[in-house]
């Protein structure tokens, strides 16, 4: 009987196994060298979290309609930290949220700004709700609060930014930082402000 396959038709013949073994050795290395690249790279630029805050909150000028209707001003000072020693960054768009129970009540920004190395910087923001349609159950409920003398709001930033480092730009990514809950006082005597850590995202 012939043989059906002829031994030239093998795909594993001698030749293809030392190139295929070639490649896997090459490509290996590649990853090593690339890992290692990486690596070098994160030790020297030691990347570490940008920190924000609020420092101090309050409320003014508040007045709710029996229509659930609301004006109020608001002041924060929000402070920004970056700690890092190789990366600054570039804050292209800034907008701000002021958030009552998860519900929008203010929108603001903040000018594009540039943050040096190792700089703190912080804004004052003074911001607004004008007659601003409120849920039934959330006007309660911030009715409540206010009888209480206080309220639990939420500050939220939404950032276009890019990083940094020596002469090397990264591309725009997204931050998201979420500071909550600030608890405002709504009588003018200052009972001390509770500084309020946010938390921050990035989505690249
Ligand atoms: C709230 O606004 C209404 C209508 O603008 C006004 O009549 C009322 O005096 C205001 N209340 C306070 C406490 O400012
Ligand atoms: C809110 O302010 C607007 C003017 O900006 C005024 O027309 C409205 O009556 C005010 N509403 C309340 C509840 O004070
Ligand atoms: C942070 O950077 C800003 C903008 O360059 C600068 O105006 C400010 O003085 C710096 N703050 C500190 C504490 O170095």
């Amino acid at each position: 009987m012939a043989n059906a396959n002829p031994p030239t038709r093998n795909p594993v013949g001698p030749t293809h196994f030392k190139l295929m073994r070639l490649i896997a050795i090459v490509l290996l290395a590649l990853i090593v060298l690339v890992g290692l690249t990486v690596l070098v790279i994160w030790l020297t630029i030691k990347p570490k979290k940008l920190v924000y805050s609020i420092d101090d909150g309050s409320l003014h000028n508040y007045n709710l309609s029996n229509a659930n209707h609301l004006n109020a001003t608001y002041n924060f000072i929000l402070r920004a930290y970056n700690p890092n020693k190789k990366v600054s960054i570039y804050y292209d768009k800034v907008g701000i949220d002021v958030l009552y129970d998860r519900e929008t009540i203010s929108r603001g920004t903040i000018d594009p700004f540039y943050q040096p190395k190792r700089n703190t910087t912080s804004f004052k923001l003074n911001l607004a709700s004008h007659d601003v349609a409120l849920l039934d159950l959330i006007a309660w409920n911030l009715k409540v609060e206010r009888s209480l003398g206080r309220v639990e709001l939420g500050v939220k930033l939404k950032a276009r930014i890019r990083f940094k480092v020596g002469v090397w730009k990264s591309r725009h990514c997204h931050m998201k930082v979420s500071c909550a809950p600030i608890i405002v006082h709504f009588s003018s005597s200052s009972k001390g402000f509770q500084r309020t850590m946010c938390d921050v995202d990035f989505l690249f």
